[in-house]
């Protein structure tokens, strides 16, 4: 009993150092995206598990508490969709499929119950060919569309790893800004090289986030 009183507790510390991180990164981002014109953020890991979609979704929820700020937070990591699980709600439709049929994106829109600001497109189920999915122009025209019914909304896109594939290389052109997430305990200098090299001709890095390293 005593155990469970203050494993709550510790529960409870780490949420609030968590939000009070995620506080601090909205508003550099935010007044950086406003600086430039940008709408939409891509959430890219650079190794695979190193914290991509967390980040994404913290990030995302982080924004959406700022209740005239609209968040729209997309799952593009579609061979590996996780975000549905990481926020605890079902799964929508394949992106292929409203594709396919012509379906607005606005259909597999979703809305987190007490976050009314926020809309989540959150696949239940993989994709086979993710890349050519991601680089089709109808995903393009797609998100352009939903993009003109809100406006104003933050676009938070959460990518499959840059050193894991070409899903996320496929991606990023689809994007203002990037920002990386390394594993703070994995991560290597090699890993940082390689990942500029990738990114030479794609939007610019808003900045790294060193995921895991804290202690
Ligand atoms: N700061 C952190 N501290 C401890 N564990 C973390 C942290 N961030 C993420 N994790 C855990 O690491 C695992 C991978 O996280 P996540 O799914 O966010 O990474 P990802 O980069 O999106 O992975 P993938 O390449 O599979 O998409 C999850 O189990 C998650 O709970
Ligand atoms: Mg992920």
């Amino acid at each position: 009993m005593r155990r469970e009183a203050s494993r709550t507790a510790l529960d409870t510390k780490f949420a609030k150092t968590v939000n009070s991180r995620f506080a601090i990164l909205r508003t550099q981002i935010l007044r950086e995206m406003r600086k430039h014109g940008w709408r939409r953020l891509a959430i890219t890991p650079l190794t695979a598990g190193a914290g991509g979609t967390s980040v994404a979704v913290q990030l995302a929820l982080a924004l959406s508490r700022q209740k005239l700020t609209e968040v729209i937070l997309v799952d593009l990591d579609l061979a590996q969709p996780s975000i549905a699980t990481t926020l605890g709600i079902p799964g929508c439709d394949p992106v292929s499929e409203v594709l396919n049929l012509n379906r607005p994106m606005a259909d597999i829109t979703a809305i987190v119950e007490e976050v009314p600001n926020l809309w989540v497109v959150a696949p239940g189920s993989a994709e086979d060919d993710a890349a050519e999915l991601l680089q089709d122009d109808a995903l393009a025209t797609a998100l352009h569309v939903w993009r003109g019914i809100r406006p104003n909304a933050i676009e938070i896109f959460d990518t499959a790893a840059l050193l894991d594939g070409d899903a996320a290389l496929a991606t990023l052109p689809l994007v203002d800004a990037i920002l990386l997430v390394a594993d703070g305990r994995r991560s290597t200098n090699s890993d940082m090289t390689k990942a500029e090299r990738l990114l030479k001709d794609l939007p610019p890095i808003m900045g790294v986030i060193l995921n895991k390293s804290e202690d």
